[in-house]
């Protein structure tokens, strides 16, 4: 189940090219269970037309502060109750001055005004727009009365300039608004997490590696993130994009993620090993690339170091989590490695369903036995297994 299923969004649009991004929004947040109710000003109906949102909605698209169609004709006031949230997106730099402002002539300001739930806007426009110290002092005052301001990013942006003001993409907006409903059970908590696979250099073209997507690790670093952690995501190589607010510190080797661990353990409460890090390297990387021959070839390996058992063998050890994948006798061999290992808490996988997969299944073990967490989403387990640290983390 997503965080925002059954949520009631009101989506409203302002004026900016990035409107056509909400009707994508709107989708997204309506596949995730999400009930959407739009909004828009008139000058978002100049970019993108109430139908489009209408059709992607399921629902009338309101825009008139003078709506005679909604009950009690107080549209600002009606369609702005019973809402979990109010997202404006895009959120042009006229309306965060009238937001910082509490200016209301017209439906969207004025149901802004007169909400009882949380407001989130994701700023887009260009970018000396946002540079520009008033809009500066507009966000300001919007995050000091308590707004949620999701991005923006910098990029290309629709006037030919390259900059700050790019609204966040749809996908990115959807995270931001499932990441705002979790609680925040990591508040104050920083967490570092390997994920992804190792490459070992055989030579210069040539290595050792494994399937390892970097999913599941990714999908952990997302679900601390928002339950509101201070994240260090520590990656073998992946195509996958890191998630927003967090640091993501890139390598290849066991050796290098070794290093960049013990860099920054120092100052974690928590380390999550989701890497799939091998075991063995090896043990003379060529400098040029080995020729084909007729004889047979032997590859000397030598032991890598064990990230997650050193880092749980220091004197000060964070909190320590460990993850096992494994083809046989699962739930045997991870507690058994959970106990080798010295970890308070192991998640147990089958290598032949986590590897690369969207979906996975989980057993933990911990010092009071095992709990099952049945298949679903990488994200969904990943935050069922941050309530479950944050319930074993010791109380301060
Ligand atoms: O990336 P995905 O495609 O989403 O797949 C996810 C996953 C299958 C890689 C993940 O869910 C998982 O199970 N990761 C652990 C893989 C594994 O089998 O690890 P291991 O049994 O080799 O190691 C046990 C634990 O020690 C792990 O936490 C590992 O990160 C850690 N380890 C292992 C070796 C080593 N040299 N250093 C370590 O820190």
């Amino acid at each position: 189940m997503t965080t925002i299923k059954g949520k009631r969004i009101l989506l409203g649009l302002s004026g900016g090219i990035a409107a056509y991004k909400a009707a994508e929004l709107t989708r997204l947040l309506k596949q995730a269970g999400a009930e959407v109710r739009v909004v828009m000003t008139a000058a978002a109906c100049r970019f993108i037309t109430p139908v489009t949102l209408q059709a992607l909605s399921g629902k009338q698209v309101h825009s008139d502060l003078w709506d005679a169609s909604v009950p009690s004709n107080m549209a600002h006031i009606e369609l702005s109750r019973g809402c979990d949230a109010i997202v404006i997106a895009p959120a042009s730099a006229d309306f965060l001055a009238k937001l910082a402002q509490g200016l209301c002539d017209d439906l969207l300001s004025a149901l802004c005004l007169a909400r009882e739930c949380p407001l989130l806007v994701a700023p887009a426009m260009n970018l000396q727009m946002w540079a520009n110290p008033a809009t500066q002092r507009n966000v300001k005052q919007l995050h000091a009365d308590g707004v949620a301001i999701l991005g923006p990013a910098s990029g290309d942006q629709a006037c030919g300039e390259v900059g700050m003001g790019r609204m966040l993409e749809a996908q990115e907006l959807l995270e931001e608004i499932e990441a705002f409903f979790q609680p925040k059970l990591l508040a104050g908590k920083r967490v570092l997490i390997t994920a992804g696979p190792t490459f070992e250099p055989i030579d210069t073209v040539r290595g050792i590696t494994n399937t390892s997507s970097g999913k599941m690790g990714y999908a952990v670093a997302r679900a601390a993130r928002d339950a509101g952690a201070t994240v260090t995501l520590v990656s073998g190589p992946t195509a996958l994009a890191a998630p927003r607010g967090l640091e993501r510190v890139d390598v290849s080797s066991a050796q290098e993620m070794y290093d960049a661990v013990m860099v920054r353990v120092a100052k974690a409460d928590v380390f999550i090993g989701v890497a799939a890090v091998a075991d063995y390297r090896p043990k003379k990387a060529m400098r040029h690339k080995l020729k084909k021959g007729t004889d047979e070839m032997t590859l000397e390996l030598q032991p890598n170091p064990d990230i997650l058992g050193t880092v749980a063998a220091r004197r000060k050890a964070p909190f320590c989590v460990g993850f096992a994948a494994e083809t046989e006798n699962l739930e045997a061999f991870a507690e058994a490695k959970r106990r080798r290992k010295k970890v308070p808490l192991l998640a147990a996988n089958l290598a032949q369903h986590a590897f690369g997969a969207d979906d996975n299944q989980l057993i933990l073990f911990d010092d009071q036995g095992r709990h099952e967490l049945p298949r679903a989403p990488k994200i969904e387990l990943a935050r069922a297994l941050v309530g479950h640290i944050a319930r074993l983390l010791p109380k301060k």
